[in-house]
């Protein structure tokens, strides 16, 4: 069921219940920390492999420190991001139990920015944890709509807080290294983080650390093509309409629409075309962001 009731979700959460909640990123799937069953009810509607782990999502009125332990790094990220679409992974506090890092030492801690859910949050008697509310793979949902159509009843509720603004996952610091490395790009980019800490942030060197981080993510149902250029884009979309292929062009010159409106473009996609060009935006900015989720939605299955 889909409801604009925050209280009725909090009473669910409360309960022990599994209920999508909206983000300024992605809707998530979330459940309370405290209540191991539902948590494992995450997994088992996601369809997720128990060994990736999930993000703790704070209110801004709680105590990271309660959760992780922040380094000077972490502590200057978390004071200037936070409420935001940002994500730091820190050496967890004994409060964090086993069943929402996968016995990992380290916790990704964030502090959504939707008002929405910092209301919910503030009915809660905990934390909650909140994976991408989409079957493990598939594209994230960017509305509640989006969730029905994925996870359907199997979801006890679906709180509706309207379109994401961001559109895309929040970006994964990693602060048990230093300097801090990123792991997943997103809205908050890496030129921001560099100015913020004063340092110059390495490439990520070898297999990423966050679990999940896989080469085939995010993917459509219909296939995706790439290019370089609008012009390439064209020619391909109606050398496909020759054959009587149906291919969608994706592409936004503004790089903030562009992250908006992916996930729902791709989804779209999937009930109307036989498949995708997306046209791949400059590697900069936020750009960084989407050539990353794009990649990764036309990588091989
Ligand atoms: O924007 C977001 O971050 C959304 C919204 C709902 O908040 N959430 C989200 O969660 O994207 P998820 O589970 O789809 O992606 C989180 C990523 C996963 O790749 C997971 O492996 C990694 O973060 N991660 C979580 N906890 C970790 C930990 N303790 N150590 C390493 N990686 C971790
Ligand atoms: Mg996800």
């Amino acid at each position: 069921m889909i409801t604009t009731d925050v209280a009725l979700a909090a009473q669910q959460l409360n309960s022990c219940r599994v209920v999508a909640i909206p983000t300024e990123t992605v809707y998530g799937l979330a459940a309370l920390v405290s209540c191991p069953d539902a948590i494992q009810r995450v997994y088992t509607i996601k369809n997720r492999p128990t060994d990736h782990p999930l993000i703790v999502h704070l209110s801004p009125n709680a105590s990271p420190e309660d959760w992780g332990i922040f380094n000077q790094h972490a502590r200057t990220l978390a004071a200037t991001c936070w409420p935001g679409p940002l994500t730091l992974l820190v050496p967890r506090t004994s409060r964090v139990p086993n069943s929402v890092t996968g016995g990992r030492e380290s916790v990704a801690i964030r502090v959504p920015a939707h008002r929405v859910t910092q209301n919910l949050l503030n009915q809660l008697n905990d934390a909650i944890v909140a994976p991408s509310a989409n079957t493990f793979g598939h594209v994230s949902p960017t509305n509640a709509q989006h969730v029905a159509d994925d996870l359907g009843v199997n979801v006890d509720l679906i709180l509706d807080g309207g379109s994401c603004d961001v559109g895309i996952e929040s970006t994964i610091v990693d602060c048990t290294v230093d300097p801090p490395q990123i792991v997943r790009p997103g809205a908050i980019t890496a030129q921001q983080i560099e100015t913020l800490l004063s340092i110059d942030l390495d490439e990520v060197q070898g297999p990423s650390r966050a679990p999940g981080m896989l080469a085939s993510h995010y993917a459509p149902t219909v296939p995706i093509i790439l290019t370089q250029s609008i012009k390439d884009a064209e020619q391909l979309v109606s050398n496909f309409s020759a054959t009587k292929h149906r291919y969608k062009l994706i592409n936004f010159d503004d790089l903030t629409v562009y992250a908006a409106r992916l996930y729902k473009e791709l989804r779209d996609a999937e009930d109307t075309c036989d498949g995708i060009v997306a046209v791949l935006p400059p590697a900069e900015g936020l750009g960084v962001a989407i050539c990353d989720r794009l990649t990764k939605a036309a990588a091989p299955k």
